[in-house]
């Protein structure tokens, strides 16, 4: 099977086959990234934009450098320094950019469908970045990419996702990813943190972390967002911590190998102790390296499918 799509929106649109190009794709890009010259020229003379209407390190960051080191030549636009102040939509806007001759538009967007809206509009290839609470596929893949790498394989694996599933696009695209390579995933959360029928999902639900982690290979850690008003009105945050935050007590008591991950940023003492955050379990800086080879990879292949 070969790469056919012009546009990586979701982990839900995708088949099992694709989820494996896109990760056996990132391995060969990993390659190159410990090279002593870490450059390709596989994306010479093509421009990507980076169109970000929300803030990011991580993503923003690993999209420009994925980018560089394919040669490519990249643009950043933050939307508060742009004409989105002057009330320009973000369908002009992908217009703009497209009449401006770049290639590739890689969007993060607080609206869900943001980044399939565009792709609707254009002709160029939309890399979704994160829309709203709906998907973060790349952040899946690399957590994905990650844990293949630490275990060894994904099927067969049991993943629990801890925190705020309700508004959560990395455990979205994570349980698409995941169960379509057949692991088992485990969602835990206070029960106002659960969208409903989530279980439709092909996950399994519960409020007790600590069953949970009894049965699980991995655990990824969601950022508890308390900036949202939803979230503000939950009870005392140091409640969250005694009876979901995954510290090393918890760990331990399981008495197994748990890979820890956490999509970040990291409140600490929130939903994961530092002891946990920076242990001997944890990959989560090996997650931020990784995003790199992962965004290589559909920067390659979004690219190439343009033009067949
Ligand atoms: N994980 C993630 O999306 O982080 P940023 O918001 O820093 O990009």
């Amino acid at each position: 099977m070969k790469w056919q799509k012009k546009d990586l929106l979701g982990l839900r649109d995708l088949k099992k086959e694709e989820i494996k190009i896109l990760l056996e794709t990132a391995a060969s890009f990993k390659e190159v990234t410990t090279r002593q010259i870490k450059k390709v020229p596989a994306l010479r003379g093509k421009t990507i934009v980076n169109l970000f209407y929300e803030p990011s390190t991580r993503t923003r960051v690993s999209f420009e450098v994925a980018a560089k080191r394919l040669s490519a030549d990249v643009i950043n636009i933050a939307a508060e320094y742009s004409s989105v102040r002057k009330n320009e939509t973000l369908n002009d806007t992908g217009r703009n950019i497209e009449a401006l001759k770049a290639d590739l538009i890689v969007v993060r967007h607080n609206a869900a469908g943001a980044a399939a809206m565009l792709s609707r509009h254009l002709n160029i290839g939309v890399v979704n970045a994160g829309d709203g609470w709906h998907e973060h596929p790349t952040q899946a893949l690399l957590d994905i990419f990650t844990l293949a790498e630490k275990k060894g394989k994904i099927e067969g694996l049991t993943v629990t996702i801890v925190g705020d599933i309700a508004h959560s696009r990395v455990a979205r695209s994570n349980i698409w990813g995941l169960t379509k390579l057949g692991a088992k995933v485990i969602v835990c959360a206070p029960s106002m943190l659960i969208p409903n029928k989530i279980e439709k999902m092909g996950v399994s639900v519960t409020s007790n972390i600590d069953k949970a982690l009894s049965k699980s290979d991995a655990v990824n850690v969601l950022r508890m967002q308390f900036e949202r008003d939803q979230i503000s009105a939950f009870p005392k945050r140091l409640n969250y911590f005694k009876n979901y935050g995954i510290n090393q007590e918890r760990i331990e008591k399981t008495n197994k190998d748990i890979v820890i991950m956490h999509p970040g940023p990291i409140n600490r003492g929130i939903e994961i102790s530092s002891e946990v955050a920076d242990g001997l379990n944890s990959v989560i800086l090996d997650q931020v390296t990784n995003g790199i080879a992962v965004r290589m990879a559909v920067l390659y292949l979004i690219s190439g499918a343009r033009e067949k």
